[in-house]
C-alpha cells in the first residue's frame, strides 16, 4: 500500500451523511513537495476528501495514511497533535480569529506548538514577503480580504507544515488578488518542501500546480494516479 516515497494517500474512501454519498470509494497519493490541484464540479466531495485527508473527519469505509502511519484509526488527541505540528490550512475565508491582529493569528499556532525564536523570527518574515507587515497590528475583521487571506498563507506555512490543505484559497478575492496570493503560497511551500493539496474551480489556479486531479461523484476520475 506505502511506498516509501508517499508522503500522504488515502484508499478506497466512503463517507455518508444521511443519504447523502459524499465519497464513494475515493483513493488519492501525495507525494512530499508536490502541489495537486483538487478539481471538480460543486458537491463532488472535494472538501470532504480534504477533510478525510487531513484528519479532520473520519471516513466511515476506506484508510488514510501519512508519514507511514494510519490517520483514520488514530486516537483523536493524536490526530490533533498532526495538525498542530504537520498540517497546515487556508480556508476561502480565511478563517482568522477576528479579535486578533493578523500577527497574533499569525502567531498563534506557534504559541501552541511552544514554538522557538527561529520560527517567530520566521513568521515576521513571512508577513513581510507577504507584504502585510504594514498592516500586521490590525484586527483582522478590520483588514481587506486580501490582506487577510495573506495572514491566513503566512499562518499556515510559518510552521513548516508537511502538508498544507488550501480549501479554495482565493475563492473571495478578485482574480489579481488570489493570483499573488496563490502564487506566494505555492512558491513558499516549494522552498520550504510543503506538499500542497489545492481545492479550485480555477483552471489558472491549476496551473501553478505539478498535477491536477478531478472529482466527480465522491471519486477521482481515471487516469490520476500518482
Ligand atoms: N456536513 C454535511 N452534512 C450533510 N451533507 C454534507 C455535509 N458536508 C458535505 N455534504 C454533502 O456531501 C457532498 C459533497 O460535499 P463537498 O462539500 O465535499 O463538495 P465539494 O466538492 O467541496 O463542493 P464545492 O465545490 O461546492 O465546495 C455534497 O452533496 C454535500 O451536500
Ligand atoms: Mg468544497
Amino acid at each position: 500500500m506505502n511506498s516509501s516515497r508517499e508522503l500522504l494517500g488515502a484508499s478506497g474512501l466512503r463517507l455518508s451523511f444521511g443519504l447523502t454519498t459524499a465519497l464513494d470509494g475515493a483513493s488519492i497519493v501525495v507525494q512530499p513537495g508536490e502541489i495537486v490541484a483538487l478539481m471538480g464540479p460543486s458537491g463532488a466531495g472535494k472538501s470532504t476528501l480534504l477533510h478525510c485527508l487531513a484528519g479532520i473527519l473520519r471516513p466511515d469505509d476506506g484508510e488514510v495514511w501519512f508519514d507511514g502511519e494510519r490517520l483514520d484509526t488514530m486516537s483523536d488527541r493524536a490526530r490533533s497533535a498532526h495538525r498542530l505540528r504537520r498540517f497546515g490550512f487556508v480556508f476561502q475565508f480565511g478563517d482568522l480569529v477576528p479579535e486578533l491582529t493578523l500577527r497574533e493569528n499569525v502567531l498563534l499556532p506557534l504559541r501552541l506548538l511552544r514554538a522557538g525564536s527561529d520560527a517567530l523570527d520566521r513568521a515576521a518574515e513571512l508577513l513581510d514577503t507577504l507584504e502585510i507587515d504594514r498592516v500586521a497590528d490590525r484586527l483582522a475583521a478590520e483588514v481587506a480580504g486580501g490582506e487577510a487571506q495573506r495572514a491566513a498563507v503566512a499562518r499556515a506555512l510559518a510552521h513548516q507544515p508537511a502538508v498544507i490543505f488550501a480549501d479554495e484559497p482565493t475563492g473571495a478575492l478578485d482574480s489579481v488578488s488570489g493570483e499573488v496570493v496563490l502564487s506566494t503560497l505555492i512558491r513558499l511551500a516549494r522552498q520550504h518542501g510543503s506538499s500542497v493539496i489545492l481545492v479550485t474551480h480555477d483552471n489558472r489556479v491549476a496551473a501553478h500546480a505539478d498535477r491536477e486531479v478531478v472529482m466527480r461523484d465522491g471519486r477521482l476520475a481515471a487516469g490520476v494516479a500518482a
